[in-house]
């Protein structure tokens, strides 16, 4: 079989991840969280103090940017996590105050021209899966499959919540609602590389699938990708 590209795009908290991971699991591909890179590049901006209340310090950011290194590791159950200049940020960039200044950050043209440069470094050797909102537009808009995929409002937020309280992290269900309502309103608004659907992707709403429903669909959508000539 080809090693292919596989761009997996779509809306916050519709389970992109986890398809994405246990697929990449399945079949020995490397997996890459892109949503992590930027969530990494704001928890950096927060620390820094470049980000107050609604309004982001663009041109200290844009001084630093080439400082921020992220990579990822992973333990020994095999889970992967983020590292940010050296450090596991894993729980720190999936909680509140990171969700919350995320989008306005990934908005911005030169962190996007920062992560994507990265994001083709780490895809160039083939044999990937990368999840996002730019990956069939733009990062790797010739990857040979690119899935959409999406949900309901209300059942991502459920899904979202969920895994935070799962994390131990006490969220508000109407808080995370308007949170992934928010993020895909500027997600889809923003001028560079808004979230939109690649016209040859393939869309999956997962709103009535079970997990393993959704990973089945995928390895087969793979499958018929990598055996094509
Ligand atoms: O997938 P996620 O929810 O962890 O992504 C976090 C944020 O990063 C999300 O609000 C949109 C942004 N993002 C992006 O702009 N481009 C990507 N390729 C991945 C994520």
């Amino acid at each position: 079989m080809k090693k292919i590209i596989i761009a997996v795009d779509g809306h916050s908290s519709c389970g992109k991840s986890t398809m994405a991971k246990t697929l990449a699991a399945k079949i020995g591909y490397t997996y890459i969280d892109t949503g992590a890179m930027y969530r990494a590049v704001t928890l950096y901006a927060l620390r820094r103090g470049f980000i107050k209340g609604s309004s982001i310090d663009e041109e200290s950011l844009r001084r630093e940017i080439t400082q921020i290194r992220i990579a990822f590791g992973k333990d020994s159950d095999g889970f992967q996590y983020t590292i940010l200049n050296g450090e596991n940020v894993e729980s720190e960039i999936r909680g509140m105050e990171v969700s919350e200044n995320v989008s306005p950050i990934s908005a911005i043209g030169f962190v996007r021209e920062a992560m994507t440069a990265e994001q083709r470094r780490m895809g160039s050797g083939g044999a990937v899966i990368m999840d996002g909102r730019d990956i069939g537009t733009t990062v790797f808009p010739e990857a040979e499959l690119k899935i959409f995929v999406t949900a309901s409002d209300e059942i991502r937020a459920q899904r979202r919540y969920d895994e935070l309280r799962q994390k131990g992290q006490d969220p508000d269900y109407d808080e995370v609602l308007k949170n992934i309502r928010e993020r895909d309103y500027i997600d889809s608004h923003r001028a560079v590389s808004p979230l939109r659907k690649a016209d040859d992707a393939i869309v999956l709403d997962n709103s009535q699938m079970t997990i393993s429903e959704q990973d089945e669909w995928l390895m087969n959508r793979y499958i018929k990708a990598a055996s094509e000539e």
